[in-house]
């Protein structure tokens, strides 16, 4: 028997499900869901329910648990932050980063994207990076362009030894929340295109890359069937414990 390919399965619940909530959503899905081999399930709460999503899957390996931002420093004068020793504590393993509604809604430069994910590995954190274009860089054919400055970004900071503890996740801005997902083709371009200039740039590790924008039951199987992606990155369609369970079951 071939051993499956290895899947990340990430739901970042957004500002969605408070500490009641989130352990009503678990206690739910760990009855419906047994560990699979390969499969990974990632849960990213909002700040608030870090601690109770954290006490709430004890006793399941395959589950892990991320903070949706981070601040680079360890500590300071930095109103409404999260630092990373305070995510840790309370449980956290991962840490998402420079989300497109980080970047474009509060101004997250690549600049700080990049010394976050420095900040988590440093940390003992796996960051899961997200990079993708708006509609308008799309329709001006600057995809490449942008998703490539994004990663350099990341790049910069990380030596190439610790790229190893890095995740991807390639979600094109125009495909978040509207309902209009990338096609399995769109994404496994830019998936390769990520790889290939990580390696023209020495960063030799295969590092995993998830798909996200507009995942749902209904593509879920079509986007993972190209072998370019390592998982999906799931907003909307992970808020609900009975539908997460059936679509992360779809692949086996
Ligand atoms: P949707 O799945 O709701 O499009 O959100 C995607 C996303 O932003 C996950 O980080």
């Amino acid at each position: 028997m071939t051993t499956p390919r290895p899947l990340i399965y990430a739901a970042n619940w957004k500002m969605h499900h408070g500490p009641g909530a989130a352990r009503g959503f678990l206690t739910r899905f760990l009855d419906l869901t047994r560990p699979v081999e390969g499969r990974s399930l990632w849960f990213f709460p909002p700040a608030v329910s870090l601690a109770a999503a954290c006490e709430a899957m004890v006793g399941r390996n395959d589950i892990s648990v991320g903070a949706q931002n981070v601040h680079w420093e360890p500590k300071g004068a930095f109103t409404g932050e999260l630092s990373l020793p305070l995510v840790t504590e309370v449980g956290a393993r991962l840490a998402l980063v420079g989300h497109s509604e980080r970047r474009h809604l509060f101004g997250e430069t690549n600049e700080q994207v990049g010394r976050k994910v420095a900040a988590a590995l440093k940390a003992g954190v796996t960051p899961l990076v997200c990079v993708g274009e708006t509609l308008a860089e799309r329709e001006a054919g600057r995809t490449e362009n942008v998703v490539v400055r994004q990663v350099d970004a990341i790049v910069e900071r990380v030596p190439a030894a610790e790229w190893h503890r890095v995740v991807i996740a390639y979600e094109p801005v125009w495909a978040i929340g509207t309902g209009k997902n990338a096609t399995p083709d769109d994404a496994a371009q830019v998936h390769h295109l990520i790889r290939f200039e990580l390696s023209r740039r020495g960063v030799e590790q295969r590092v995993p890359i998830l798909y996200g924008g507009s995942v749902n039951q209904g593509n879920v199987l079509g986007l993972l069937a190209r072998e370019e992606l390592d998982g999906v990155l799931v907003g909307g369609a992970s808020l609900d414990a009975d539908g997460w369970a059936e679509l992360v079951g779809l692949g086996g």
